[in-house]
């Protein structure tokens, strides 16, 4: 039995001052005060942290989102976090949109978090390949700069060809899939998709995989991709990590835990959801079998 804990989306914020307010970031943190900084608090993500190591996993996947504004404290905040949760080994991150913010924080993410984002081949590159015993973490970048207002990801022609071959590769492993913003969003959210999720859907079709996680939407979300011969893979999504309560279209605080066995000539993964309540407590909300 693998125990692989799976939760997203902190938006650890900061202030950002002067020069800093300039342009995207200047329009986000309008936004922020308004609105965000009342979601996303830290006693909450303290609550879901402190619950997580509770439970003991044997990985945490983290997927993307860890900052907000994409400033140098907020990564060392979230380095800080992450080394709480565990060593680069048993903790895999991923981007999202907020830890690529603006064109000149791209290189940030992996100077403060690059142990966490490094295959086992030792290679600073998208996607990565961690396996832990018949586990294989195929681990993809989406976090590109955007202009204001915009929320989307791209993979890219290169990661698309290299995650192709990276299914390949782990092929008759339980692979999951890695990935910021989900494979695909309703026209609703037209400029917060990921604008080559058609291409991702038709890579996964062809080489299957048995599991895709992402985060980005701020909601539970289970889908069910086209695989190859018939087969589905589900697709999972989880709430932000810090929200303070349930509100308009995104749920409260919560992580999952994918409790993962061989199962004969198949897998057998149940996933059992925990969920900060109004009371501040973070309990089992959900529990069902995906495979
Ligand atoms: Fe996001």
């Amino acid at each position: 039995m693998f125990a692989l804990a799976h939760l997203s989306d902190l938006h650890l914020a900061l202030a950002p001052k002067g020069i800093e307010l300039a342009g995207k970031r200047g329009l986000g943190f309008i936004n922020w005060q308004r609105k965000r900084k009342y979601i996303h608090r830290p006693d909450v993500l303290d609550a879901i942290t402190r619950d997580l190591k509770a439970r003991s996993a044997d990985h945490i996947t983290v997927t993307g989102d860890l900052v907000n504004f994409s400033l140098p404290g907020e990564y060392a905040w979230a380095r800080r976090w992450l080394e709480t949760i565990g060593p680069p080994n048993d903790v895999t991150v991923v981007p999202g949109n907020h830890d690529v913010y603006i064109h000149s924080v791209e290189e940030f993410p992996a100077k403060f978090w690059g142990d966490y984002m490094r295959g086992d081949d030792g290679l600073d590159r998208f996607p990565f390949i961690r396996q832990r015993r018949e586990i294989a973490l195929i681990a993809l970048s989406t976090g590109v700069p955007t202009g204001p207002f915009m929320a989307t990801g791209r993979l890219g022609q290169r990661q698309l060809a290299r995650l192709a071959e990276a299914l390949e590769q782990t092929r008759g492993n339980f692979r999951i899939v890695l990935i910021h913003h989900p494979p695909i969003s309703p026209l609703r959210r037209y400029f917060r998709r990921l604008s080559d999720g058609a291409e991702l859907r038709a890579v996964l079709a062809a080489k299957g995989a048995e599991l895709l996680l992402h985060g980005h939407d701020h909601r539970r979300a289970l889908l069910w991709l086209q695989g190859p011969a018939n087969k589905k893979i589900p697709a999972l999504g989880v709430p932000s990590a810090s929200a303070a309560a349930r509100h308009a279209k995104e749920d409260a605080a919560g992580y999952n835990i994918f409790h993962i066995d061989a199962a004969g000539t198949g897998w057998h993964c149940e996933t059992v959801s925990y969920e900060r309540g109004t009371d501040g407590a973070v309990r089992e909300c959900a529990r069902f079998r995906i495979c």
